[in-house]
C-alpha cells in the first residue's frame, strides 16, 4: 500500500457507449470514484480522476446492427448523453475522453507494437467460432450459449453474467451466434496471444505473497481463485472491423480485443489531460510515489487486477494499481437492473422526473452501496431516506439555523459567551469528524463516511434541541448568542464535510454561510484544529430550501413506469419466436434423439444451476449434465421420462463428461419444463422421428 503517495491517478471503468448510464453504474462506479477524488483534491493532493467512453467492442457493433446505424452513430450518441449525466450528477472527472479519440488510437496502437517488438506476444493460428452465414468470425458477445462453469444458457462468448467467469467463445457449450442464431463452425485465424502464464508467478508474489488483504474480500479472492486456478494466454486480438486496426503486417480484418484497448483508454485520457494543462502525464502513470486505483464494478475484476497489470507489466514502465476496489451490483426493487429490459432508471430521465435533485440519488446510492454484497435499490426506500434523513436531519438543522441567525442577528454571527461543559463536549464530538470520514473515505467504505456526515447534522439537531434557543432568547441574550454560534459553526462544518458526497448541497449551503466571502474559506483541516470556522460578525444569507419532501404520487408514478416495463416485457417473452431459416430432411436426421428414463441424479457440486443425471437411453445408461437444478431437485426427477439427443458430441462440464442432451422448454415466467413424449407402453432407446 502506497501510504504517503505524492499523486493520485484515480480511473472509473470507460462505460459501454451502446446505451444511457443507469442508477447501478451511479453507485458502484461513479459515485464512490468522484467521493474519493473530491476528498483528495480537498485535502490539497494531486490528483487526475479519469475515465471516457469504451466505443469498441462487439455490443456496440450489434447495437447498430439493431437500430439500422452505424457504429460511429451509436458511440457519438450515447457519448454525448453519458457525458451529459455524468456533469449533471456532478462526477468531477478531470477528463472524459473516448476511445474512439485519436490521441487513443495512437496509445493503444503503440502499446500493442511496444510488446509486439519485444517479442511479449505469442502468435498462434487456432480455430475460432464462424457464422457461415452471417461470413464472419463470432468473437465475444456474438455468440451465446452456455456458461462451462455454472450451466447459464445465456452466456456471452467472452463472459458470463450469471457467474462473472471470463471465458473463450469457443469453451461455450451450444454455441449460437447473436448475428443470425446460426450455429457456428470452427474456421482458422491468427492471433495475439497475452500468455497470461508468464505473468502467474509475478501476480502470485504481487497480490498473494504481496498481502492485498487490503483489498476487499471480494476482489482478493475472486484474483486467488483465478490465479490458483492457473492463468492461459489470452487472445488480444480479434477478427472484427470495428475497432482499433492491429497494427502489424499480417493483420487486416483484425483490430485490438476491446478489453486491451479499453483500459489503455485510462492513459490515453490522462494524456490528453495533461497536454490540456501542459503537464507531463508520465509520472501520473510510472511513478512509484503515484498511487493508482481503480473504481469498477465487480465483472470487471480479473481485467483490472490480473490482465491489465500484466499488460503493464510486460511494457514494464508503468506502476500497477495500489487497489482495485470493485463493487457489487445494485438490484432495483428486486430484480436485477436489465438495458435490454428496461429495468433500470436512467439518469437522464431521473432529472427529468426530479430536476436539480441530484444529490438526492447520490446520497441514497452511498447509503445504500452494493460495497459488500448485491443490494436493492426500491422507490420507498429513496423516499424515506429523502424524507426522514436528507429534510428531517440535515435540512431541518441548517434551516433553523439559518432561520433564527437572519432572526435574531439579522444574519451577523453573535459573540458567544464562556462555554458550557454541553457546548465544550458538542466541540470536542465536532473536532473529531474530519478525521473519522476521512479514515472511513480512505479505506474505501463511503457509506459509513456519509453515515458519519449525517451524524454531524444530528450533533447539531440534538444540541438545537437540547439548548431550545428559541426559549433562552426570551430570559438569557447571552446564552442564546453563544448557543448560535455554536449551531453555526457546525453549520459550517457540514458544508465542508459534505462536498464530497453532497457537491451541490454543499456549494449551496457554503453560499448561504457566506464561506466565499470569509478572509479564509474554511476546509477539512480547519474543524479539527480551529472551531471558529464562521467568526463572530460574519454575515451570512437568506435562508434557502436545501432539500424538499417527495410525495407519495411522485414514487407511485415511478413504480408504475417499472410496472409498464414488466408488462411490456411479459409481452414481449409472450410472443413466439420466429421460426427458423428451413433445413433439409437429412439435417433433421442427423439428429438422433431417444426416449429415455433419469434413474439418478444429484447436484454438481459448487455448481448452482447443474444436475448430474444418469440416463437409461435404452442403448446405454449414461451420464448427462444439465443446467436445471434451479428447477428441480434430484429427487423429483428421478424416474421421469424425457427426451435424449443422444448423438451430441460430449463435452466436460466441470470436469464431468456429458453425453448428450435432455430436451427442455421453458414457460412464459422462465421456468424450465421437460419435453416429455407420451410415452405410455414406450421403451427406452425408442427413436425420436
Ligand atoms: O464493463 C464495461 O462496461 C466496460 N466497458 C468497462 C471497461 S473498463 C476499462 F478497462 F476501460
Ligand atoms: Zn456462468
Amino acid at each position: 500500500m502506497n501510504l504517503n503517495p505524492k499523486r493520485y491517478t484515480i480511473t472509473a471503468a470507460l462505460p459501454y457507449t451502446n446505451g444511457p448510464v443507469h442508477i447501478g453504474h451511479l453507485a458502484g462506479v461513479y459515485v464512490p470514484a468522484d467521493i474519493y477524488a473530491r476528498y483528495q483534491r480537498i485535502q490539497g493532493k494531486d490528483v487526475a480522476f479519469v475515465c471516457g467512453s469504451d466505443e469498441h467492442g462487439v455490443p456496440i457493433t450489434l447495437k447498430a446492427k439493431k437500430e439500422g446505424i452505424t457504429p460511429q452513430q451509436v458511440v457519438d450518441k450515447y457519448h454525448a448523453i453519458i457525458k451529459q449525466s455524468f456533469q449533471d450528477f456532478g462526477i468531477s472527472f478531470d477528463n472524459y475522453s473516448r476511445t474512439s479519440a485519436k490521441i487513443h488510437h495512437e496509445t493503444a496502437s503503440h502499446f500493442f507494437r511496444e510488446l509486439y517488438e519485444s517479442g511479449k506476444f505469442i502468435e498462434e493460428i487456432t480455430e475460432q467460432l464462424y457464422d457461415e452465414e452471417a461470413g464472419q468470425f463470432l468473437a465475444d458477445r456474438f455468440v451465446i450459449g452456455t456458461c462451462p462453469k455454472c450451466g447459464f444458457e445465456e452466456s456471452y462468448g467472452d463472459q458470463c453474467e450469471n457467474c462473472g467467469t471470463s471465458h473463450n467463445a469457443t469453451d461455450l457449450i451450444n454455441p449460437k451466434s447473436a448475428i443470425s442464431g446460426a450455429t457456428p463452425t470452427l474456421k482458422e485465424t491468427k492471433h495475439w496471444f497475452l500468455p497470461l502464464d508468464q505473468y502467474q508467478n509475478w501476480l502470485q508474489e504481487w497480490i498473494i505473497k504481496g498481502h492485498k488483504k487490503d483489498w476487499k474480500t471480494n476482489v482478493y479472492g475472486q484474483c486467488k481463485s483465478w490465479i490458483d486456478d492457473g492463468l492461459r494466454p489470452r487472445a488480444v486480438t480479434r477478427d472484427l472491423d470495428w475497432g482499433i486496426p492491429v497494427p502489424v503486417e499480417g493483420a487486416e480484418g483484425k483490430v485490438l480485443y476491446v478489453w486491451f484497448d479499453a483500459p489503455i483508454g485510462y492513459i490515453s485520457a490522462t494524456k490528453e489531460w495533461a497536454k490540456l494543462k501542459g503537464k507531463d502525464w508520465e509520472p501520473y502513470w510510472k511513478s512509484e510515489d503515484t498511487k493508482l486505483l481503480h473504481f469498477i464494478g465487480k465483472d470487471n475484476i480479473v481485467f483490472h487486477c490480473i490482465i491489465f497489470p500484466s499488460m503493464l507489466k510486460a511494457e514494464g514502465s508503468y506502476v500497477v494499481p495500489d487497489n482495485v476496489p470493485a463493487n457489487e451490483f445494485l438490484n432495483l426493487e428486486g430484480n436485477k437492473i436489465s438495458t435490454s429490459k428496461n429495468w433500470a432508471v436512467w439518469l437522464h430521465e431521473y432529472l427529468e422526473e426530479f430536476p436539480g435533485q441530484q444529490d438526492v440519488l447520490r446520497y441514497v446510492l452511498t447509503a445504500n452501496a452494493p460495497e459488500t454484497k448485491d443490494n436493492d435499490f426500491t422507490w420507498a426506500d429513496f423516499q424515506a431516506r429523502n424524507n426522514n434523513e436528507l429534510v428531517a436531519i440535515f435540512g431541518n438543522f441548517i434551516n433553523r439555523v439559518v432561520v433564527l441567525t437572519n432572526k435574531y442577528y439579522d444574519g451577523v454571527v453573535p459573540k458567544h459567551s464562556e462555554f458550557s461543559e454541553a457546548d465544550l463536549q458538542t466541540l470536542k464530538e465536532l473536532q473529531a469528524y474530519p478525521d473519522v470520514i476521512a479514515s472511513s473515505i480512505e479505506r474505501y467504505r463511503f457509506r459509513e463516511a456519509q453515515m458519519e456526515l449525517m451524524n454531524v447534522a444530528r450533533l447539531g439537531n440534538k444540541y438545537l434541541a437540547d439548548e431550545e434557543p428559541w426559549k433562552s432568547i426570551k430570559t438569557d441574550e447571552d446564552r442564546t448568542k453563544t448557543v448560535m454560534y455554536i449551531a453555526l459553526q457546525i453549520a459550517s462544518a457540514l458544508a465542508v464535510l459534505s462536498e464530497p458526497f453532497l457537491p451541490f448541497t454543499s456549494e449551496k449551503l457554503k453560499r448561504i454561510l457566506g464561506h466565499s466571502q470569509l478572509d479564509s474559506e474554511p476546509i477539512w483541516n480547519d474543524i479539527t484544529l480551529n472551531t471558529e470556522l464562521l467568526p463572530t460578525g460574519h454575515t451570512i444569507g437568506k435562508g434557502e430550501l436545501l432539500f424538499s419532501k417527495i410525495e407519495d404520487q411522485q414514487i407511485s408514478k415511478q413504480l408504475d413506469k417499472l410496472q409498464a416495463s414488466k408488462k411490456a416485457n411479459e409481452a414481449m417473452n409472450a410472443t413466439v419466436t420466429p421460426q427458423k431459416d428451413t433445413i433439409q430432411f437429412d439435417d433433421f436426421t442427423k439428429l438422433d434423439m431417444r426416449v429415455g428414463t433419469i434413474i439418478e441424479a444429484e447436484k454438481m457440486p459448487k455448481a448452482k444451476k447443474l444436475l448430474i443425471l444418469k440416463v437409461d437411453t435404452g442403448i446405454d445408461v449414461r451420464t448427462i449434465v444439465s443446467g436445471i437444478a434451479e428447477n428441480f431437485t434430484p429427487e423429483e426427477i428421478i424416474g421421469k421420462k424425457v427426451t435424449v439427443l443422444v448423438n451430441l458430441a460430449p463435452r466436460a462440464l466441470r470436469g464431468v463428461d456429458s453425453e448428450g442432451m435432455i430436451l427442455m422448454t421453458e414457460t412464459p415466467e422462465g421456468n424450465l419444463v421437460f419435453v416429455n413424449p407420451d410415452t405410455d407402453g414406450v421403451n427406452n432407446g425408442a427413436t425420436i422421428n
